[in-house]
């Protein structure tokens, strides 16, 4: 197929054309996608470990990302680093992101969701998707920045609301072009109102330095990172910052929505976790969110460039290929997982899965440091949500994956129209539950 075709193809309808690609070249193929050109894709749950775990000289996040993150990111970003530099930054990272300080989280994760539903309309159609990325947005805020000050807060969910908003379109023009686009209206008002983020956030970082006693990530990542020569640079922890906005705003709200686009199209499956809920059981809030990660994954591959020839399975694949490991493909393979299209929250409590076929947030020294973050407030904002509504979906069809910057959207945004539960409904909802038994 031409370039520009595949590119399409990729774009339009990913889980389609790259599941068609694996029945007909087997589980590695190489697809072209524009601007950037050749990708060798891995499905095999062996060689996508051997890429995660393997040698970080040997493979890099490579140059597609750092171009196209680096404007909004910065050059310290944990997400475009590579070799010692990134360990070292991760290092200090992990203590926010695991044990005690992750226990810290839910119960503000809670209280923000609580004050974002209240103000959610019913009987109509809504798109829960932006309501989520409210939400997430918040949670950014108030856990990860720890903006204390509300006037701080609401000038920072504007810039940075506009910022994301305008970035990324132009973050792929200049990406495709390869060069500055200073000349470019839009291009000028994007760096301008990244300059006014900035501002924000280092007048955040400053205060927050004299007084470092907080909960939240920023005051963690201050209080691990020491002082003298190994302590993070103002310049570090503003682009730390910004790679957790980007990194953890979208896709958590991304996932959430997919969990409420699943739960509606499979009522018995929602009736199911309403009531593991009320009896006070968190193991099938689980196995939902895991199997809404597994069946509709919102990163649908990384990426990394090698650096020397090497060896995957019966290729050799020279210095500067890039190889894309496939989360969507390896999740959707049939002989790891049994009918792998349906949404069967059950096959996690039942059993574990296999090493590397479930893989929603990479693995290795990159696996995503934000994981048990995300699936604690996905676990803190679905019970909320279900406390306050009954959801049905606005259309009985599933809703298309589609391709937002980096992720998988539901193409309608996760449609739903609520209706308030009453004190009433919740007392009739057992004997409505026992009837079709
Ligand atoms: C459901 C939500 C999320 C998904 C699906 C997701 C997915 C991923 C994936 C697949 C990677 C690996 C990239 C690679 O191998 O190159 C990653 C990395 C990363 N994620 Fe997440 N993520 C989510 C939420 C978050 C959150 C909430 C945060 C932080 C608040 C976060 C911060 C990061 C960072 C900083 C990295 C880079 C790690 C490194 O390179 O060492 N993510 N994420």
């Amino acid at each position: 197929m031409p370039g520009l075709v595949q590119t399409a193809a990729m774009l339009s309808r990913p889980h389609g054309f790259l599941g068609r690609c694996r029945r007909r070249y087997g589980n590695v193929f190489t697809v072209h996608i524009a601007p950037y050109g050749r990708m060798v894709f891995l499905a095999d749950p062996a060689l996508v470990k051997q890429v995660f775990t393997g040698d970080i000289h040997l493979f890099h996040v490579g140059g597609v990302r750092g171009r196209i993150l680096s404007p909004l990111l910065g050059e310290h970003s944990l997400l475009l680093l590579d070799e010692e530099r990134h360990m070292r930054e991760r290092k200090l990272m992990l203590p926010a992101f695991h044990g005690e300080a992750l226990r810290r989280y839910p119960e503000l994760i809670r209280e923000i969701a609580e004050e974002e539903v209240r103000t959610w309309p019913t009987r109509e159609p809504l798109a829960l998707r932006p309501r989520m990325q409210a939400i997430t947005l918040e949670v950014i805020l108030r856990v990860v920045f720890g903006v204390r000050e509300e006037d701080t807060r609401d000038r920072l969910r504007v810039v940075l609301g506009n910022l994301l908003d305008e970035g990324t379109l132009l973050l792929f023009l200049a990406t495709a072009f390869d060069r500055d686009l200073w000349w470019f209206p839009p291009w000028r008002r994007f760096t301008s109102t990244r300059r006014q983020a900035d501002e924000l956030i280092f007048e955040t970082i400053r205060r927050r330095r004299a007084d470092p006693a907080g909960d939240d990530v920023l005051s963690l990542l201050i209080q691990s990172s020491g002082e003298g020569d190994d302590a993070l640079s103002d310049e570090e922890l503003r682009d730390e910052l910004m790679t957790l906005l980007i990194a953890g705003h979208e896709t958590t709200a991304t996932a959430l929505a997919w969990a409420f686009e699943r739960l509606t199209r499979h009522p018995q499956i929602l009736a199911r976790l309403r009531s593991s809920l009320e009896a006070g059981e968190a193991d099938y809030l689980d196995a939902v969110i895991k199997e809404t990660l597994r069946v509709r994954p919102v990163v649908m591959e990384v990426g990394r460039d090698v650096t020397a020839p090497v060896e995957l399975g019966e290729h050799t694949l020279p210095a500067g290929t890039r190889v894309m490991s496939s989360i969507a493909l390896v999740q959707r393979a049939s002989d790891s997982w049994p009918d792998p299209l349906a949404f069967r929250p059950e096959r996690f409590l039942d059993s574990q899965a296999a090493p590397y076929t479930w893989i929603p947030f990479g693995g290795g020294p990159r696996r995503c440091i934000g994981a048990s973050f995300a699936t604690q407030e996905m676990a803190a904002v679905i019970p909320v949500v279900l406390d306050h509504f009954d959801l049905v979906p606005d259309r009985p069809e599933p809703e298309r994956s589609m391709t937002r910057n980096v992720t998988q959207v539901p193409a309608r945004g996760a449609r739903v129209i609520l209706s308030p539960r009453t004190r009433a409904r919740e007392l009739a909802a057992p004997e409505r539950e026992a009837a079709p038994a």
